[in-house]
């Protein structure tokens, strides 16, 4: 709440701020799209609070990749409708509102907003209508729109990491998923604007950039100037750059250059999100991921042949229809085969409008589970003994918290492991979002255990572009 002034009456009333609070579900496009909703929504004048109870507009970011995801959003809703008769108004976005849109208004008459992600560039009208007394709006898009949703008003939560999204959409329609229904049709942000942006964030400080998009290195700069590849180098030169990532990768349109563009290029990090979803090229097929395991494998020994140690993830899917036991074993193989740094494992949801959905065979409840136990317990086997192969290294970290309880400081490493490390007694703690080398003295199946190496400076990123220079 604020006073104004009014100089004809000269009397003060009281403005009622307009206020929001968002929360935020989903993959890390959905966080990266709040914060260009926050920004969006603060410069037409609103301000976020930190908590609902004191928020005029209520806006949930929503995710349906799996039914459980889904499930939340509805019962959030049901909290919402507690909440009535405070003037509150409610928004619902993301990939459930693009979903199930009109029908939220019917589920939950006292939503105002529904906008799946392909419409957040008319946020501004939305907000106006919605102002204007409107209560049932939406902005959908049944992958028509070929824009991308493109804003300098961006507000990056962490000062020192962000991300830009690079392309948005998904062409792919693997069987058993609803992005390319949730977030419209795919379609790439030009080189040249991917790159003032993150010229932008450089001088700002920002020393991490991570380039989002569902299948990242399907971009095509609409320009046709840069390759993926040659984006990644051109952002990883970008003066104050020190770390680049890019996720999520798809093994469809995975190149051989994007490993030697790593090698090439010092600040582009010694990490590749790469799923494979299934180590059966039946079940990838039935998926329609468009590549064999072979061929798949034939990528894995590109980066298994690099010059630079660079770790591999992947995410995978248990249990999808008509996965025989044959079929998962080849599953458990791969992993063995490739020997990941880190795997997220589902067990298959069926989600509504795939074609998944109708397929035959499919398999209990008890056998996604099992096979979900026997994967997550290989992996982690296999990622105590491959995680062994840091003992004794020198590894630069980047500082991101503390952990007051174990004295411990918390940073990730260019493999995006987390380590966790101890300084020399008498050292005061290192910013966060500096980097620092760290001797690796022990090593977990999930993270890496070490100390500052003696006699280190922590590296801090400044406000204008400058290169690093390490200190001794
Ligand atoms: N675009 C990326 C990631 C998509 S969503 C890709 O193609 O790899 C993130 C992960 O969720 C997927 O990799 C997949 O493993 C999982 N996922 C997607 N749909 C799912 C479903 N219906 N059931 C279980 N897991 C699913
Ligand atoms: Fe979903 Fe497949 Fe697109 Fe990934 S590539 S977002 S799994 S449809
Ligand atoms: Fe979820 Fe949509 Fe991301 S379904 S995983 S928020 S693309």
């Amino acid at each position: 709440m604020q006073a104004q002034f009014d100089p004809d009456t000269e009397r003060y009333t009281v403005v009622v701020s307009k206020t929001f609070y968002i929360e935020t579900f989903g993959c890390q496009m959905n966080a990266h799209d709040s914060e260009k909703v926050i920004g969006t929504l603060e410069h037409e004048g609103y301000i976020q609070v930190p908590d609902e109870a004191e928020a005029g507009l209520i806006l949930y970011n929503t995710c349906s990749i799996r039914d459980k995801a889904e499930q939340k959003v509805f019962h959030r809703l049901n909290e919402y409708k507690r909440m009535q008769g405070e003037g509150k108004k409610f928004a619902v976005i993301g990939c459930v509102a693009q979903q199930e849109g009109e029908r939220i208004f019917e589920r939950a008459p006292y939503v105002s907003i529904v906008a799946g992600s392909a419409s957040y560039r008319n946020l501004p009208s939305m907000l106006a209508r919605l102002e204007a007394g409107e209560n049932r709006i939406t902005g959908l898009d049944d992958r028509q729109t070929d824009q991308t949703f493109d804003t300098e008003f961006t507000v990056r939560s962490n000062p020192h990491r962000g991300y830009i999204t690079i392309i948005e959409g998904c062409d792919k329609f693997c069987a058993y998923c609803v992005v390319p229904y949730t977030r419209g049709k795919e379609r790439s942000r030009t080189s040249a604007s991917v790159l003032v942006e993150a010229r932008r964030m450089a001088d700002q400080g920002f020393t991490d950039i991570q380039l989002l998009g569902q299948n990242v290195n399907s971009w095509r700069d609409p320009s046709g100037r840069l390759s993926f590849a040659e984006l990644l180098s051109a952002v990883g030169n970008i003066p104050g750059i020190r770390r680049v990532r890019f996720t999520t990768s798809h093994p469809r349109d995975f190149t051989r250059d994007i490993v030697e563009a790593i090698d090439a290029t010092p600040a582009l990090c010694d990490h590749v999100h790469l799923p494979v979803q299934s180590g059966s090229s039946s079940v990838l097929h039935a998926m329609s991921r468009e590549y064999t395991r072979e061929w798949y494998l034939e990528r894995m020994s590109w980066i298994h042949a690099a010059k630079r140690d660079i770790s591999i993830t992947s995410d995978m899917i248990v249990g999808f229809p008509g996965e025989t036991d044959a079929d998962f074993e080849e599953t458990i193989t791969l992993l063995g085969a490739v020997r990941y740094d880190a795997v997220f494992a589902f067990k298959f949801s069926p989600r509504p409008n795939t074609p998944a959905v109708h397929m035959a065979d499919s398999i209990s409840d008890e056998v996604k589970s099992e096979r979900l136990r026997i994967l997550n317990d290989r992996q982690r086997e296999i990622q105590r003994e491959h995680y062994a192969r840091h003992l004794g290294q020198t590894i630069e970290v980047m500082v991101e918290s503390f952990n007051p309880a174990r004295g411990q400081v918390v940073g990730r490493s260019t493999q995006n492991k987390t380590v966790n490390f101890t300084q020399a007694e008498g050292l005061s703690q290192p910013p966060i979002g500096s980097y620092l080398p760290v001797q690796i003295t022990r090593t977990m199946p999930n993270c890496l255990i070490g100390e500052a190496a003696p006699g280190s400076v922590p590296l801090q990123a400044t406000r204008t572009p400058q290169p690093f220079v390490v200190l001794n």
